[in-house]
């Protein structure tokens, strides 16, 4: 017995030593990897055999290894019906397992030979991207690296996505980003196996694309006076000639991107938005909106609410003529129409619309909504495609085929009655959001909160209260990148990762193969990689800041006057502690003289200088020691605080305490 388990724990210990040299580290973690002792090493003479059918994607695999190795990585043909080598690496459809679906694949490394099997080509290249993946980062690398260790662990892989739709929305409208910065975003999605980019084209603060019948849409609606959203003007190079903010793509980039996301297995859906968000199609042509405008096209939504009007036959006759155009370009099967956020004030004040409601014995604007998008959707499907819009178009009625993507709600419902889903959850999925609760040190992004890392990852795709049967109706999760405060491709890089690698995870892997402490382990390779690829990431770190209350207007005086906040469950460790006060809302912000910690009502600690917090805020952050707990002490926090011009704020508290180290 004795004997025994010591063997076994020797054997167990130099196979773990063995597999630790070159770890598999790869995102999304994929269904089944077996781990095998040996590798495979590349040499100046590997050779890549395909199938004929496969000819391409071997090319593709050969391009990059060629860059990154120097060496020729010949593509020779494996016609033979035995789909064997002995020695090289393989890629072909031949002998697949047709259970392995529409992208799944099988990559079984020996010491000898490289096999990737897959019954499709999309199935081949996520392969090929697995293998790329099992080599060094270097082997993402743009131009020859000399002495990297090519070896590939020998593994057996089986492997297939949980979820056929695995997006990425990239907003161009409030910021501009030119076809070859989409391409890098593309390459960057390719990497993790994402298949499935959300163009959102148009909205209030800028038309995108070149529409030949209403050449005014790009001439007008393309342009603005300025960068926006209080941004500097030197954040971004989205200038015309004549100085003006923005750009568009022409109908040929837009077929040069589609080419390029088609060879990276990607499908392109374009989001033409209507009836609302559409200031800039109305700045172009203002005879279609409702009410008297001006449409101007804006630097911040809301200036005017900017609507089509549907009580009007041209508004029709130019969103089919537009959507004909799209049609031709894109062939993607879905056509995004928006229809989120459209107040409906302007269509309740105008005559010709009420007049609408009456005559189609609609209840009331919601279910002109509904009526204007029913309308939409028997072209669309005249066209042989399919609308989908955000959650807002299930007020008033879905359209018959429609399918929802769901950011505030209505997945439950629209998947219930029969009805695709697409989850993109602003509670998860808005990668616009901060990455860190800890604003003071990330660039200025949307929203009061933080979308970390780990609930980003913490995603479920299908809704908790949806019944089995309708749970083939959750086509997919997607990451969406709105970009108000995103004026460059360097920042989105940065707001995209590593959130949409986690985004990558939760859509591709089974729950039971998800791990966030393992998927942390595999980030650190990961962004080796995305060095490679010259993409930008943020640093994960986790959060050490907490909140611990806030203040409202009741405890605001207009002389100094101390508030108080209990943090006896903060007081974990002897530290220092940061601790930040941070405005929420109101006219005016507070004043703060100093924060002190006090023991059992006994002040042991105070940081003593005037801050602000307000919509510019000033210092507002103190820093305070903090001894060891002392068991059964009650800690509070005091603020000597005052209203600055006003007591009327409101606003949040946090605490980040880092131990001292021991
Ligand atoms: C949205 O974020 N307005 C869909």
């Amino acid at each position: 017995m004795k004997l025994q388990s010591g063997l076994g724990l020797f054997v167990f210990l130099s196979v773990v030593t063995a597999l630790a040299v070159n770890e598999p580290a790869i995102i999304p973690q994929p269904q089944k990897i077996t781990r095998l002792v040996g590798a495979f090493k590349l040499a100046a003479d590997t050779r890549i055999y395909t199938d004929t059918a496969s000819a391409d994607t071997g090319a593709l695999l050969s391009a990059q290894l060629r860059k990154s190795t120097g060496w020729g990585f010949t593509v020779g043909s494996k016609t033979s019906s035995e789909p064997v080598i002995t020695a090289g690496i393989l890629l072909t459809t031949n002998g697949a397992d047709a259970a392995l679906g529409a992208e799944g694949y099988e990559l079984n490394v020996t010491t000898n030979c490289v096999a990737i099997r897959a019954p499709t080509q999309a199935g081949l290249f996520y392969g090929a991207v697995t293998l790329l993946e099992l080599l060094p980062p270097e082997s993402l690398a743009q131009r020859a690296v000399a002495n990297a260790p090519w070896e590939i662990p020998c593994v057996n892989i089986t492997d297939a996505p949980h979820f056929p739709w695995r997006g990425m929305m990239l907003d161009v409208s409030r910021h501009f980003f030119n076809k070859e910065e989409v391409k890098q975003v593309l390459n960057a999605m390719a990497l993790h196996k994402l298949n499935t980019f959300h163009w959102h084209l148009v909205d209030d603060n800028g038309w995108r694309i070149e529409i030949k019948k209403y050449p005014k849409l790009t001439d007008v609606g393309a342009w603005r006076d300025g960068v926006g959203f209080g941004l500097a003007t030197n954040s971004t190079t989205a200038y015309g000639s004549n100085g003006r903010y923005g750009g568009f793509y022409t109908q040929d980039d837009i077929r040069e991107v589609i080419a390029y996301a088609a060879m990276l297995h990607i499908t392109i859906v374009p989001e033409i938005e209507m009836p609302g968000h559409a200031l800039a199609a109305l700045a172009a042509y203002p005879e279609l909106g409702t009410g008297d405008g001006p449409f101007n096209v804006a630097l911040k939504a809301g200036v005017n609410p900017g609507i089509f009007s549907p009580a009007k036959a041209e508004t029709f006759v130019f969103l089919q003529d537009v959507l004909t155009e799209v049609f031709a370009l894109f062939p993607s099967q879905y056509i995004h129409i928006g229809g989120d956020e459209v107040p409906k004030g302007p269509w309740k004040k105008d005559a010709a619309c009420q007049a609408l409601i009456k005559r189609e014995n609609l209840k009331d604007e919601e279910g002109l909504q509904s009526w204007f998008n029913r309308r939409i959707e028997k072209f669309v499907n005249s066209q042989g495609k399919t609308i989908l819009g955000w959650s807002e178009i299930l007020q008033g009625g879905l359209a018959q085929n429609a399918a929802v993507m769901d950011w505030i709600g209505g997945a439950t419902e629209a998947a219930s009655a029969g009805h695709d889903v697409v989850m993109s959850p602003t509670s998860h999925c808005y990668f616009d959001y901060y990455q860190s609760a800890d604003h003071s040190t990330e660039p200025r992004a949307m929203g009061g909160g933080a979308l970390t890392l780990q609930k980003a990852y913490s995603l479920e795709p299908i809704p908790a209260k949806l019944s089995p049967e309708f749970h083939k109706h959750v086509l997919g999760a997607q990451g969406n990148l709105w970009t108000e405060y995103i004026p460059n491709l360097k920042q989105l890089e940065y707001m995209a990762f590593p959130r949409l690698s986690a985004l990558a995870e939760v859509a591709w892997s089974p729950k039971s193969a998800r791990n966030f402490a393992d998927f942390q382990r595999r980030l650190k390779i990961n962004n080796q990689r995305l060095d490679q690829l010259g993409v930008s990431y943020r640093l994960y770190r986790p959060e050490t800041r907490t909140q611990i209350g806030g203040w409202k207007v009741a405890q605001i005086k207009d002389e100094f006057a101390p508030v108080e906040w209990d943090v006896t469950k903060n007081v974990t460790a002897a530290g220092q502690t940061r601790v930040s006060l941070e405005y929420t809302a109101g006219a005016c912000g507070i004043d703060i003289a100093w924060i002190a910690l006090l023991a059992d009502g006994v002040e042991i600690s105070r940081d003593e200088h005037a801050g602000f917090a307000g919509g510019s805020p000033r210092k507002s952050v103190y820093t305070l020691p903090v001894p060891a707990p002392k068991a059964g002490a009650r800690y509070t926090l005091r603020a000597q605080v005052a209203g600055s011009g006003g007591r009327d704020s409101a606003g949040n508290i946090f605490w980040d305490l880092k131990p001292a180290a021991k």
